[in-house]
């Protein structure tokens, strides 16, 4: 077992915990779903590891695409304007859309995709996050899967980065604040 990095203040899910829980989702959205076929879309870069995990743990015929997004605004507060980086290869049109996002903060990112989505006359639209963080939503996101809840702290591991660091750490954590501050 790998030691706990020297950034991080305390460890919220360890890989196992992790690990258990996307299988749970997995075999939610499987039940949800039975007869069709998925289209799952991560918002790159931080959803990548957890859209690899949750895939697998789908029972289903599934394609994988990808988004990459940027929110403007002032520093490391989402604005709500959203400019698409890079959009998705398939067509949405008559497809069960799940947009994989690695952890619904102010809900201004997800508010945008959904939006932008529904405009595609896809099938339906539902979206699966790792994290939940305990914050007031500034846009009402109705998520249909949620990992796990987490508290209004600077989260890193499994995809979560800061300043593109820490993404490879295994378990979800709290970053020290003396790294960010
Ligand atoms: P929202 O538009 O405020 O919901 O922003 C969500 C996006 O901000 C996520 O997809 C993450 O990329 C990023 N984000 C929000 N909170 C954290 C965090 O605690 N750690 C790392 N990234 C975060
Ligand atoms: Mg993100």
């Amino acid at each position: 077992m790998q030691a706990v990095h020297e950034d991080v203040a305390r460890v919220l899910f360890t890989d196992e915990e992790i690990q258990a829980r996307v299988k749970e989702m997995g075999a939610q959205i499987t039940a949800d779903y039975q007869g069709q076929s998925l289209l799952v879309v991560s918002v790159l870069r931080g959803a990548a590891i957890f859209m690899a995990d949750l895939v697998r743990a789908i029972d289903l015929p599934v394609e994988m695409d990808y988004m990459a997004v940027s929110s403007y605004g002032n520093g490391a507060k989402s604005s709500g304007v959203v400019q698409i980086l890079k959009d998705t290869t398939s067509s949405l049109e008559g497809r069960h859309v799940i947009i994989a996002e690695d952890i619904l903060d102010s809900g201004l990112t997800l508010e945008f995709l959904i939006e932008n989505f529904e405009l595609r006359n896809p099938a339906s639209v539902e979206v699966a996050t790792l994290l939940r963080k305990d914050v007031k939503p500034q846009a009402d996101v109705h998520c249909r899967y949620i990992g796990f809840e987490c508290p209004n702290e600077f989260i890193v591991g499994y995809g979560l980065d800061y300043a593109e660091r820490y993404r490879n750490l295994p378990y979800i954590g709290v970053l020290k604040p003396e790294i960010y501050q």
